[in-house]
């Protein structure tokens, strides 16, 4: 039997600020890294908070959950979503990543809503926000890829 696959979601608040020179170092490394454990997903970072999809072999996510709760540079780690998937949604990706910056990169109408909605009490809300932006994140990263 193959080993099961695992998609895990959650939210984090930076310790300190992530500049673009932080965040491309530590996307460098995951994204090694993720390689090398044939784990996939995506970053989102916006006003010193951090959303995170991850998937892959079972083992491999927890490994790598256990080593980002004890990561210094955040805390407050919160999982939304940790279910078993058929398939991959970030196959493409060792570890997408979109600067939402600000104010660069202006978000995408309702994403302020999304985000917010992810830290929803209500585990229904924040299951429904992870899946939104789950897709959004496709769609997007797609156009002229
Ligand atoms: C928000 C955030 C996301 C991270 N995502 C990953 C990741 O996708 N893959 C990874 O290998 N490390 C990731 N890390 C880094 C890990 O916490 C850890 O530093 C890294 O796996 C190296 O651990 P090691 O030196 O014990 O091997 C992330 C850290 C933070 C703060």
């Amino acid at each position: 039997m193959s080993t099961p696959l695992v998609s895990v979601s959650y939210v984090s608040t930076a310790v300190d600020a992530f500049d673009d020179a932080a965040l491309a170092g530590l996307l460098d490394q995951s994204r090694a890294s993720n390689h090398d454990h044939d784990l996939t997903g995506m970053l989102l970072y916006r006003r010193g908070r951090f959303f995170q999809v991850l998937e892959g072999p079972e083992r491999a996510v927890d490994e790598l959950m256990a080593k980002i709760r004890r990561d210094r540079r955040h805390a407050e780690v919160r999982v939304l979503l940790s279910e078993q998937i058929d398939e991959r949604r970030f196959s493409e990706w060792t570890m997408g990543y979109e600067p939402i910056g600000v104010p660069a990169t202006p978000p995408p109408e309702g994403f302020r809503d999304t985000f917010a909605d992810l830290e929803s009490d209500n585990d229904r809300a924040s299951i429904r926000a992870v899946r939104e932006l789950t897709v959004w994140f496709r769609a997007r990263t797609s156009v002229g890829a």
